[in-house]
């Protein structure tokens, strides 16, 4: 096509990039969005019929767009030549080995793509930063990118543009954002070169959500937004702990002090811990930035966040031991959920992984129940945040079964533990569970979802999360 007057395209076809873009392309029919990346299966589900992620209202917008404006393709170089304008959307997850190991972000993916741009660049582009990444990234990938540039006339603008999406609620998201938040060199060519981007949101988002800030602010905003939801939720978790001991309801307490406008109502919901693939990061990278300036009380603050979230998914999965009469070991365990949050197939360090990996350990085997997760994803997110893997685990198809749907999984098991909020939970037949299951027959509710009452009519014995079964008989963790 020839007749598009302005070209974006963007590097990486992940959680991110796909969504981003196939909003882009829908309300800038004008602008030809391409998306890039070097592995080819995710290009082809893309282009297929089942899209590689699974977000409410997306198959639809992709597919109305798909081939008109937007494409996806591994024609990488010859993408981002005839771009005006390189979004890089790539993963930068936590690095596993050297400096800042378990703690810093890699950010190898995005030089990487820093280098593909410089090499293949027949002309001056706006490079978006879209991934989430360490402070200062920008500025050593601006570096990268003008190095080689002397004489040629071409010259590179980068800017910061974080995304704020939530995964199961992306298309909403991106399509009425609260804000967008668009980082930039305050000179002219970095002024005009944000301009060009708020062009672009322009098309559908009010121009008083559009934020213009200094490269540095919008990074940061990033992490620094990630690390006060996450703290809100391991703030009421902290809180779930207490109420349990004490007979205060969690929920409760996060609705009376929720309705106080300065505290708000939002991110209050007590869990089985959080999960999803930017919490734990951004807050590790916080911490990571904290220390390499050396503010060690900084540092610390944050990373009690994190604590507190490690902490919430094993006293879970202890008390579920401790209720069953202090042992697991040969008892069938099944698991409803597995993605780290509703409406999403999204399995990254998800707390489900947690406690299936404490229950592998107490010798317990699980059966999986998710409406969107595969096996596969599943035993992916074992490998890498668990180290559990067919070769150092030989029975592991044995230890963790998946079923496909949910009274198969909690037949003969001894307890069932909810880990995801999935709205379908709620409606299940539970007394046809109960038959199926050994008595007695535990359920342990990780996202206090379920109608404790109606199951504990049935017959169930329920735990739930900042809750006691009684006044009289706290739940003891
Ligand atoms: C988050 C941010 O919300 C988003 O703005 C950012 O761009 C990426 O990171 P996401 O990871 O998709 O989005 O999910 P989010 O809805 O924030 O939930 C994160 C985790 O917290 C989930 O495991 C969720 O179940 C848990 N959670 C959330 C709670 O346990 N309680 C709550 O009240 C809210
Ligand atoms: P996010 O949640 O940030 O979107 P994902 O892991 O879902 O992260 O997606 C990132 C995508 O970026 C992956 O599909 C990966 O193959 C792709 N990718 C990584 N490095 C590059 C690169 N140098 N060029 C193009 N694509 C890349």
């Amino acid at each position: 096509m020839t007749d598009f007057k302005y070209k974006i395209c963007c590097m990486g076809a992940g959680y991110v990039g796909g969504p981003t873009m196939a909003i882009i392309a829908k309300n800038a029919p004008h602008i030809k969005v391409t998306v890039v990346d070097l592995n080819q299966t995710q290009i082809d589900k893309w282009n297929g019929d089942k899209l590689p992620i699974y977000e409410p209202g997306l198959d639809e917008i992709v597919k109305a767009a798909r081939g008109k404006n937007l494409f996806f393709t591994t024609e990488i170089d010859k993408s981002i030549e005839e771009a005006d304008m390189v979004f890089v959307s790539v993963n930068t997850p936590t690095k596993t080995n050297g400096i800042g190991a378990g703690r810093a972000s890699n950010i190898k993916n995005c030089e990487l793509c820093a280098r593909t741009i410089a090499k293949v660049s027949k002309s001056s582009k706006i490079v978006v930063e879209k991934s989430t990444v360490p402070v200062r990234t920008a500025h050593a990938m601006n570096r990268v990118l003008n190095a080689n540039t002397k004489d040629t006339g071409i010259s590179f603008q980068i800017l910061s543009n974080p995304e704020f999406l939530a995964e199961g609620t992306a298309v909403k998201d991106l399509m009425e954002p609260s804000r967008v938040l668009i980082g930039g060199n305050q000179d002219a060519g970095g002024l005009a070169a944000i301009q060009a981007l708020v062009d672009v949101y322009a098309n559908w988002v009010p121009h008083e959500r559009i934020l213009t800030t200094n490269l540095w602010s919008s990074e940061l905003s990033k992490l620094v937004a990630n690390a006060f939801l996450a703290q809100r939720i391991s703030s009421i978790n902290s809180i779930s702990a207490l109420t349990e001991k004490t007979g205060a309801d969690v929920s409760e307490v996060a609705n009376a002090i929720g309705m106080d406008p300065r505290i708000g109502a939002k991110f209050l919901q007590s869990s089985v811990g959080f999960g999803g693939s930017c919490f734990q990061k951004d807050i590790l990278n916080l911490v990571y930035l904290c220390e390499s300036f050396n503010l060690p009380e900084v540092a610390e603050y944050w990373q009690q966040v994190v604590t507190m979230n490690e902490y919430q998914k094993t006293r879970f999965a202890t008390n579920m031991i401790k209720k069953m009469f202090n042992t697991v070991t040969g008892k069938r365990i099944c698991v409803y959920g597995f993605a780290f949050k509703k409406d999403t197939g999204d399995v990254r360090e998800t707390a489900s992984g947690t406690i299936i990996k404490i229950m592998l350990d107490e010798a317990a085997k699980c059966a999986v129940w998710d409406p969107q997760v595969e096996r596969e994803e599943m035993l992916t997110e074992f490998k890498y945040t668990h180290g559990i893997e067919h070769s150092n685990t030989p029975r592991l198809d044995d230890l963790v079964v998946t079923e496909t749907d949910p009274y198969a999984a909690a037949k003969g098991a001894h307890a069932i533990a909810v880990m995801t909020e999935w709205d379908e939970f709620k409606t299940y037949d539970y007394q046809k569970i109960y038959d199926s299951m050994v008595k007695p027959a535990f359920i342990f509710d990780g996202r206090n979802i379920l109608d404790h009452e109606a199951l504990r009519k049935i017959g169930f014995e329920v735990y739930a999360i900042g809750k006691t079964v009684s006044e009289n008989d706290p739940m003891t963790c």
